[in-house]
């Protein structure tokens, strides 16, 4: 399968949309609840822009068929050198290697930008999330119970971590 990896552009924010609202209606991958609007998809795209955080995509044929950001992951200056990714998949083509270099390449861009680790905070019930950051590289850190809700019950998050060196 060959897939194209390069910066987001705004114009890609609908097909962002579809994937990311796939997952807000259907998993508990992302604690969100209200399906996202366009705006809404635009505002936290050009955040990560004006803060210098990237925004990837990843293209196969002209679809966008996955995306992977980072950001700030807690908001005291001392926290500076630490971010927090999203990688997301559309669900017709997982498995196919797309998240791994999706997140190859914000690891990268990570080092390039001398942050120190990176850590994706995952539910824990998402044993395909769980596998892929392992396969990855990262080591589970944390487990913090009931962290979050929805879908009528309570849900743990997992912190998985790699350190850039
Ligand atoms: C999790 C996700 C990003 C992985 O991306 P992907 O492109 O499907 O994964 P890859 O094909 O690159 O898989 C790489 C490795 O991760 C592991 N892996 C990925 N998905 C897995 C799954 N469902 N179950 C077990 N292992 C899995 C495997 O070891 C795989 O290697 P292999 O193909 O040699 O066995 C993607 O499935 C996804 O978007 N899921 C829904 C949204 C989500 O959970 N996002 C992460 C939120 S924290």
């Amino acid at each position: 399968m060959s897939i194209k990896i390069r910066q987001a552009t705004i114009e890609d924010m609908p097909s962002v949309l579809e994937i990311i609202n796939y997952e807000i209606a259907n998993t508990t991958a992302i604690w969100d609840y209200d399906l996202r609007t366009l705006s809404e998809q635009e505002a936290i795209f050009n955040e990560k822009k004006e803060k210098n955080f990237p925004f990837i995509v990843a293209e196969k044929e002209a679809k966008i068929v996955g995306f992977g950001t980072y950001g700030t992951f807690r908001f005291k200056i001392g926290y500076r050198f630490t971010v927090e990714h999203s990688v997301y998949i559309h669900k017709d083509f997982h498995g196919n290697g797309i998240g791994s270099t999706l997140i190859k390449e914000l690891i990268e861009l990570a080092k390039n930008q001398n942050l120190h680790t990176m850590i994706g905070v995952i539910d824990s019930e998402n044993m395909g999330s769980i596998a892929f950051h392992e396969k990855l590289g990262f080591k589970n850190v944390g487990h913090i119970k009931e962290t979050g809700f929805k879908f009528d019950r309570w849900l743990d998050s997992i912190f998985m971590q790699i350190l850039l060196e």
